[in-house]
């Protein structure tokens, strides 16, 4: 039966000889890349080091350093040499700070045709613009996958993407995507693949379709892929990697759960609206805004050909004088390729400040709009704050859009623009910077894992007791995000490395007192229960909102409802989610209530009576499943891995 891509590279990649199943069923895959940005990066080398490996079992990991990479104080650059000698030890490539941002260099340097990546970062799809299934995942989850351990993901649904047509005029790949996320929103694609199909497929380069491809971790899709083509093979040989190329393409007649058409003749220059990336509007309708700021660059949009073409709009002219222009380049290949066709001088000249190949304005780490500022960036997120100015306007456009008002100093209708510049594609041969990444050496047992103070190996967490006696130590409202556990900013996650020191700031807005009251309690491993309301954990993935907890011995979490990503975050680190039986128990329960809790009695999506002193028996259900009851039971999934690799 003939396949679609996405499905031959999944089938490529099950373990034990397993089938598809129908969307939504549970698959296991091998996974033969994986990738870490460093603010994510060293927990996931912890939770490595701690499964006691020799050596990472993946065809290549890669260790980038992009995101903090402002050395201002010693927990960045002690981050840096753990990462730095971590890579060495076990066996993994590590990209120096500077070197550029994580997808940008695996785009260029490591991405394959028809191979398997995760990488905890969210927009590791960008990989897929040269047909690799490439998914954003958890630091545990890459940790256990550079261990060998198979990914587990829901078997996702397949939309075909079919593009027709031929873009024109100022129209490039960014608006491709921001047409998508105008018309299915941020959550039109939880659960799907976008697999990009169709004759206007041949007619976007590598580049372009890797914008497509970042970008659709913004419609919260499972990941998107282009096929490996002919445009893949040009990409390859013009990285020096012609080697690499191998051609996957979907089978002619391939089925597909959904289809979307999309003419490319039909788009016009885009813009997504502060704050959110479906916000969508055409450029035209935002005419006459003034605008204070254009960025140019991050991983959706810094690549020779984006450059390039802004820095040929540049040529021979001043940008206004009332709007700041910052280019970052996605890594210091594209910068040598701009040298060396003297583009540098032209973005100097018009009054461009040129940037690190980092991350930079695109999490805030420099870059800053002016308050109230109209910031125009190429980035992928412009949500509320992120930008570092609270009360900043982030627009997202194409690079063509944000160069052009950088000049004009505000938006204008592109109907006045006149010609755009020439598409720019490769060179045949372009210059290599593979000698600025550090490879392993063979055998790295000898090496030394440098680290400084910040860098504090994980602890063991201990089996969940057979009886646990214990105190309800907080008890919480509805709607408790994971900010609220533990939040966020840059004093907080310099702390990322180092759990007993973040630690001292779980609930730290919430009670005050909530850590001292832990420590002050008895009965380690189970010194305390939360109790929460509606919708506990909700927000981001971090895990330090469950890793945190179980550091200062919070054992059982009971809820009236609980978050998908922190639930199982919980079970992950070992702590028992529970759910009211009966909602309205919540307000016979309060901080402070003794209860003494039988995990013997525990099944998978069972329920089981807890004795509450003083209140009487509350019944809690679980929801479960054998393996996940067995790996709290363990004390979280490392010790569980560890357990089974052992037998
Ligand atoms: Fe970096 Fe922003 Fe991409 S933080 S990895 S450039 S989304």
């Amino acid at each position: 039966m003939p396949q679609n891509l996405t499905h031959k590279i999944l089938a490529a990649h099950l373990v034990d000889g397993a089938s598809l199943g129908a969307p939504g069923s549970e698959i296991s895959l091998r996974i033969d890349q994986t990738l870490t940005q460093d603010a994510t990066g060293t927990m996931a080398y912890l939770q490595f080091e701690a499964l006691g490996l020799d050596r990472v079992q993946t065809e290549l990991s890669v260790s980038y350093v992009d995101h903090n990479t402002l050395q201002m104080g010693f927990r960045n650059p002690d981050d840096h040499r753990y990462l730095r000698t971590v890579a060495k030890r076990y066996g993994l490539v590590y990209s120096p700070p500077g070197t550029g941002i994580c997808h940008q260099l695996h785009l260029e340097n490591f991405a394959k045709p028809g191979k398997t990546l995760i990488g905890s970062d969210s927009h590791t799809p960008t990989a897929g613009g040269l047909g690799m299934i490439a998914m954003g995942a958890g630091g545990l989850s890459v940790a256990l996958a550079m261990a060998g351990e198979p990914y587990r993901i829901a078997m996702p649904k397949v939309v075909r993407v079919n593009l027709t047509g031929k873009l024109t005029g100022w129209a490039t790949g960014k608006d491709i995507i921001l047409h998508l996320l105008g018309m299915l929103t941020v959550k039109g694609g939880v659960g799907k693949v976008f697999e990009y199909a169709g004759p206007g497929v041949k007619t976007l380069t590598v580049p372009e379709r890797a914008t497509i491809t970042n970008m659709g971790a913004e419609l919260g899709a499972t990941t998107s892929l282009f096929p490996a083509d002919e445009r893949a093979r040009d990409f390859l040989t013009s990285m020096g990697r012609a080697d690499d190329y191998e051609e996957w393409v979907a089978d002619e007649g391939a089925e597909y759960d959904e289809t979307i058409e999309i003419d490319l003749s039909k788009l016009e220059p885009l813009a997504a609206q502060p704050h959110m990336p479906d916000r969508v509007v055409p450029v035209r309708e935002l005419a006459g805004m003034a605008v204070s700021q254009s960025a140019i660059g991050s991983c959706t949009n810094s690549s020779y050909a984006d450059l390039k073409s802004v820095a040929q709009m540049l040529t021979g002219k001043r940008i206004s004088e009332t709007t700041d222009l910052l280019v970052s380049p996605g890594s210091k290949q594209v910068m040598k390729m701009l040298a060396h066709e003297n583009l540098i001088e032209p973005l100097l000249d018009a009054g461009a400040r040129m940037l690190e190949a980092s991350c930079g304005p695109c999490i805030g780490m420099g870059g800053s709009p002016i308050s109230e500022g109209v910031s125009v960036r190429t980035f992928n997120r412009n949500f509320e704050g992120r930008s570092g100015t609270q009360d900043a306007k982030v627009y997202l456009t194409s690079p063509l859009v944000a160069a052009r008002v950088a000049l004009d100093g505000a938006f204008t209708d592109p109907a006045g623009w006149g010609e755009p510049p020439a598409f720019p594609e490769l060179p045949a041969t372009t210059p290599s910077i593979r000698h600025l990444f550090i490879f392993p050496p063979e055998d790295g047992s000898g090496v030394e894992v440098l680290r400084g103070p910040n860098i504090v190996p994980l602890e063991t967490f201990s089996e969940l007791p057979e009886t646990i006696g214990t105190r309800i130590l907080l008890k919480t409202g509805d709607d408790i995000t994971t900010d609220h556990i533990l939040p966020a900013g840059a004093q907080i996650t310099a702390l990322r490395s180092n759990i007993p020191a973040i630690s001292e700031y779980i609930f730290s807005r919430v009670d005050a007192e909530f850590v001292s009251r832990m420590k002050s309690a008895e009965g380690a491993p189970c010194r305390g229960v939360i109790l929460g309301g509606e919708n506990y954990g909700q927000g981001s993935s971090r895990e330090h909102a469950a890793l945190g907890p179980r550091h200062l011995g919070v054992c059982a979490v009971i809820t009236k409802s609980l978050a998908r990503i922190h639930r199982a975050n919980l079970v992950n680190f070992g702590i028992l989610p529970l759910l009211l039986k009966n909602p309205a128990d919540y307000d016979r329960l309060s901080q402070g209530t003794e209860l003494t809790i039988a995990a013997t009695d525990l099944t998978p999506g069972g329920t089981i009576a807890i004795e509450a002193k003083g209140v009487g028996p509350i019944e809690v259900i679980n929801d479960l499943t054998a393996t996940e009851l067995a790996i709290i039971q363990a004390g979280g999934l490392l010790n569980y891995v560890r357990a089974k690799r052992e037998q």
